[in-house]
């Protein structure tokens, strides 16, 4: 695995590569991480992964620097997979940001950067694209991956590669990977005390136990209020939202729809906030 730092460098190696795969990350590598570097390489003959904290996405400067900064030993459980990845790309924020930190921020997340995780994230997301769309100009890759645990961020990717890149990159969608107590995996979750880590996964049960109500035909708004209370019997969680989408669109979605649903929860257990989702059919109802 070669370890690169600049876009020249970068360039230098990638210029006569056809089949490019992309894995973006923040470092403080995981499970996670690793699955979707399993699947770019099963999607590309050339992958390259990214290793980059981006300081626009955080609102909070504190949460900025609290970030788990763990280049040395990323780098050396990339090197210890038994297929490495090609490339590890990590520039400095002067490589990304040459005008500083400062400098305006495109493209725009517009109304979807201030819903669910733009409410208590302000500029998250015009952060988010502005540095996936640098790094897509950067690497060039014809396949991209991203975790589904990240829905709003992935849907928001999608439409920046249709808008903004004509739709030149693939943007494959890696299912989120759970711990044993279906526990979506995240770099927050090392934050988690034991006693936090045992009511994390009521997030995810609720979101089932509420499917489940749906698929039994309960009216979608009766299943979120059922598993709202749930999550909220849990002492050590603080509900921050919980709603239902269209997948096809993120908009909320009324009593009638049927077609493609996601179900987004979002939540502080323990003092770490926390997000999951899921994504099931909704059957017309007679
Ligand atoms: O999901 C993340 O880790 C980040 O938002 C990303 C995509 C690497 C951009 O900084």
């Amino acid at each position: 695995m070669k370890v690169i730092h600049t876009v020249s460098e970068l360039r230098a190696e990638l210029d006569s590569e056809t089949n490019v795969g992309f894995v973006p990350t923040m470092g403080a590598l995981h499970d996670g991480h690793l699955a979707l570097i399993e699947l770019a390489q099963r999607e590309a003959d050339v992958v390259v992964v990214s290793i980059f904290v981006n300081p626009t996405q955080f609102t909070d400067d504190q949460d900025f620097a609290k970030y788990p900064r763990t280049l040395a030993a990323d780098i050396e459980r990339l090197e210890s997979l038994t297929k490495t990845p090609d490339i590890l790309f990590a520039p400095s924020v002067d490589e990304v940001y040459p005008d500083g930190i400062g400098q305006p921020l495109a493209p725009r997340a517009g109304a979807l950067g201030s819903v669910f995780e733009g409410v208590s994230r302000p500029g998250h997301f015009e952060g988010m694209l502005h540095v996936v769309s640098w790094f897509f100009q950067a690497v060039r890759p014809q396949v991209a991956v991203f975790g589904a645990k990240d829905a709003q961020q992935l849907f928001l990717v999608k439409r920046l590669v249709h808008r903004e890149f004509s739709d030149q990159i693939r943007i494959v969608e890696a299912e989120t990977v759970r711990s044993q107590s279906m526990l979506a995996l995240s770099s927050r979750n090392s934050r988690l005390s034991p006693s936090g880590l045992a009511a994390a996964p009521v997030l995810f049960e609720a979101m089932v136990n509420a499917e489940e109500l749906i698929t039994e035909g309960i009216a979608p708004s009766i299943a979120l209020e059922s598993a709202r209370k749930q999550i909220e019997s849990q002492p050590l969680a603080k509900l921050d939202y919980l709603a239902l989408v269209n997948k096809e669109n993120f908009a909320p979605i009324a009593d009638d729809f049927s077609g493609l649903a996601q179900m987004l929860v979002a939540a502080v257990v323990d003092g770490v906030r926390l997000i999951d989702n899921i994504s099931f059919y909704i059957q017309e109802q007679e």
